[in-house]
């Protein structure tokens, strides 16, 4: 199947890019990830929207159009009308003549989309509930932006895995911000709770989603900071993301959440997102 290049779609064997791009040197450079339900893309602006955004902060400019990258992303997914595609975007400031962390003052962005299944089995383990662990978040102090240095991300996620768990929470000066790849919901008295946008947590598409469809039902529902504490008093926790949607938690080091089960406003925001996406 092909991939996008620069302007281009090529078997993913010929898309190759310079040793030489500020990405592979210095992960100069910023990602999304769109899901795409039987061939249509969820979400499309909010992801562009955040694809500018992280441009900017990084001091670059949009490098398409949102027309653009509309028609683009829509034929790497036409194919994939009979599955879900995960659709991951990534540009970088290019290639130098050497390596020179000073930025330079004209350079030719590489841009890269390409597509993978999202296996459907594996969101319905996830709805039986994943066990979680708090971490001390390493990361830089810039995380509202989606940056490819995901080196404290993956590190932090492997530490969840060898203990076998599938997340991370990441604390940050006692308060829980988010996960290693997703946002951080609790529930307390029926009443849904989310750390407030900030440059400890990226703004997820899908953190906004499960709000507005929160507040539709009818939920109570807060931004506001999570300390280490709450998070272990919590009903129930949620971790999202576009690709994992929303995950109960059902354990945390090692200890139930709530009955051990996914909860029961879990049932319902869950069965909410399900229909909104169909
Ligand atoms: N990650 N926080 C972090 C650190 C993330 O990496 C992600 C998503 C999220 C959730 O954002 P959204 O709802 O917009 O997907 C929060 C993507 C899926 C990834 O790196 O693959």
């Amino acid at each position: 199947t092909d991939v996008f290049l620069n302007g281009q779609f090529l078997p993913l064997a010929e898309a190759n890019v310079s040793v030489l791009d500020r990405g592979f040197l210095f992960a100069d450079g910023v990602y999304e990830v769109i899901p795409a339900y039987g061939g249509k893309l969820f979400r499309l602006q909010q992801h562009l929207d955040r694809l500018n955004s992280s441009l900017a902060a990084i001091r670059m400019k949009p490098v398409m159009s949102d027309q653009q990258w509309t028609k683009t992303l829509s034929q790497l997914v036409s194919p994939h009308t009979q599955s879900d595609q995960s659709v991951y975007v990534q540009v970088t400031r290019g290639a130098g003549t050497n390596r020179d962390h000073q930025l330079p003052t004209e350079y030719s962005a590489t841009t890269f989309a390409m597509c993978q299944t999202i296996d459907p089995k594996s969101l319905d383990s996830i709805a039986n509930g994943i066990n979680a662990i708090t971490l001390d978040d390493i990361r830089w102090d810039w995380c509202h932006i989606k940056s490819v240095a995901l080196l404290g991300n993956i590190l932090l996620k492997q530490q969840a895995s060898d203990q076998g768990c599938t997340e991370a929470i990441l604390l940050r000066d006692g308060f829980a911000t988010e996960g290693s790849a997703s946002n951080l919901f609790i529930v307390k008295d029926q009443q849904l709770i989310t750390p407030p946008k900030s440059h400890h947590l990226l703004p997820g598409i899908t953190r906004d989603l499960v709000l507005e469809l929160a507040i539709k039902e009818g939920i109570s529902c807060i931004e506001q900071e999570i300390s280490e504490q709450q998070l272990f008093d919590a009903d129930e926790i949620w971790l999202t993301s576009s690709t994992k949607e929303i995950m109960p938690v059902v354990k945390l080091n090692r200890q139930a959440v709530g009955n051990g089960q996914p909860g029961n406003l879990w049932q319902q925001v869950s069965t909410s997102y399900s229909q909104f996406k169909n």
